[in-house]
């Protein structure tokens, strides 16, 4: 089958490379020359991959026969529908289906529309003068600050970690709405985070193994949010803090979620990915992204090896997927990424990294290439953006990441990445953070269910208000 694939960071690489292993042709649309897509592409094009008619231009040019969305900007930019307007079966939702990332009012408002549980108290304050009274309502209870459009991860403040007095969340809510954007105030969840990702089509919704992010820049969960610096899953396809019935909560939450985008009228062939805080009530949605996770994605289909993946991806873009289909293997996996010093709030580009990618495999590791420019044939240049995902697969996580660790000795340069990631320490502290959290002497606060009414709708999702009415 010829497969194109929208994109050019590691986690379209990795979907590159998962097609190839099922015999597709790929061929690739982005902006940068990746070095992992550039070996296994038939052909690949240097274009703005938001430009919807050059994309779809091209994919008829190499007469493809699907397609699929690796990043957000595409799927906010409309790339999906210009695909479908030229019949090619795409996975990835449409731009009003894509709201569901691309806006998080749009979001919330849908999931408090329909009755989907499992979320925190918000707010969306409609303008400068209506933050501090929506302060005022957490009753002195930590609260997060969301601009609602795409952030890339990295705009949303905790109160406590990114900052310390109310008033200065209310100076950077008030920032975001003087540059125009709507913005959301959540109550601040406690617990552990995990993403749980699913295919979405019109046959059903089929659930992928649940991994765990480390958003924070620096080791120690220090440092600002990113777009995640690595990740892991487990054997099991659960975490260490997560149980069965707490991963079924989350997935009903995600069935729910793709109910009401049906109600709404809006087709959902793609991927749903929930991030989920596990908190003392149970898991509640942080929120929803359009696509396989960067770096989640990698772990899940460094996991996808019995069956054939295209004809996987063609179901769902067509509507139709062969449960059989759906199979991972029953491994851990982690994944870590090397990024530019400084990455996250001052990256330094420019810096040179040697490394091979066949010794790193002989190792049992893979490379995934994200934004980084070959400057040699064991030699890439990094940009601001994270440069490489390294992944590793074991019984244990904490072996995986020993795997990991192994392969990124043989990689020389000046870098930063996240060594404690997939370690037993960090596993053990996950574990008693939870236990803390859900033993019946600790007093978490409690967190209702049910939402608050946002004040009113922000003129910048007024798309949002004509779908959901
Ligand atoms: P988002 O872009 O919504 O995924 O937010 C980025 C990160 O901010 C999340 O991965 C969480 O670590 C944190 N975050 C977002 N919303 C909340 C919340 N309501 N409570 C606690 N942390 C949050
Ligand atoms: N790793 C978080 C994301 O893909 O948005």
């Amino acid at each position: 089958m010829r497969f194109l694939v929208v994109g050019g960071d590691a986690r379209t690489h990795a979907i590159a490379a998962t097609l190839r292993r099922s015999e597709a042709e790929v061929f690739v649309v982005s902006s940068n020359t990746n070095p992992g897509l550039e070996r296994l592409a038939k052909a690949s094009a240097r274009l703005d991959p938001t430009d919807a008619p050059k994309v779809a231009e091209f994919a008829l040019s190499q007469r493809v026969e699907a397609a699929i969305i690796g990043p957000e900007a595409p799927l906010a930019a409309g790339v999906a529908d210009a695909l479908r307007a030229v019949k090619i079966p795409t996975v990835g939702p449409g731009q009003a289906a894509a709201q569901i990332e691309s806006s998080k009012w749009f979001c919330r408002e849908l999931l408090r529309k329909h009755g989907v549980g499992g979320q925190p108290k918000f707010t969306v304050p409609a303008s400068v003068e209506e933050v501090d009274r929506a302060i005022a309502d957490f009753d002195g209870a930590p609260f997060v600050v969301k601009p609602s459009g795409l952030t890339a991860g990295k705009g949303v403040w905790v109160q406590g970690s990114d900052f310390g007095e109310a008033k200065e969340g209310a100076v950077y809510a008030k920032s975001l709405l003087l540059q125009g954007g709507a913005v959301l105030l959540e109550e601040k969840l406690e617990g552990e985070e995990f993403s749980l990702m699913a295919f979405v089509t019109d046959s059903g919704v089929y659930p992928m193994p649940a991994v765990q992010d480390f958003k924070r820049a620096l080791e120690g969960n220090q440092g600002g949010n990113t777009g995640g610096m690595g990740s892991y899953s487990q054997r099991d396809h659960l975490l260490p803090f997560l149980s069965p019935a707490d991963r079924d909560r989350a997935l009903a939450t995600i069935e729910k979620t793709a109910a009401a985008l049906r109600a709404e009228g809006l087709s959902y062939r793609g991927i749903l990915y929930g991030g989920f805080m596990l908190t003392a009530q149970g898991p509640l949605l942080i929120e929803y992204n359009a696509r396989f996770g960067d770096p989640e994605g990698i772990n899940v289909l460094t996991l996808y090896e019995e069956g054939d993946f295209a004809e996987l991806l063609f179901g769902v873009a067509t509507g139709r997927v062969d449960p059989n289909l759906v199979r991972f293997r029953r491994r851990a996996t982690v994944v870590k990424y090397v990024v530019p010093p400084g990455y996250g709030d001052r990256p330094q580009a420019g810096g040179i990294l040697e490394l091979d990618p066949m010794a790193i495999e002989t190792d049992g590791a893979h490379v995934f290439y994200g934004n980084v420019q070959e400057v040699g044939p064991a030699a890439v240049k990094l940009s601001h953006s994270r440069g490489v995902a390294i992944a590793g697969e074991a019984s244990a996580i904490h072996e995986a990441s020993a795997r990991v660790e192994a392969a990124l000795k043989s990689i020389k340069g000046n870098y930063y990445v996240r060594h404690d990631i997939g370690t037993k320490e960090d596993l053990a502290r996950r574990t008693e953070h939870m236990r803390a959290i859900l033993s019946p002497g600790a007093k978490p606060s409690p967190i209702p269910l049910s939402v608050a009414a946002p004040a009113a709708a922000p003129s910048s999702a007024a798309s949002a208000d004509e779908l959901i009415g």
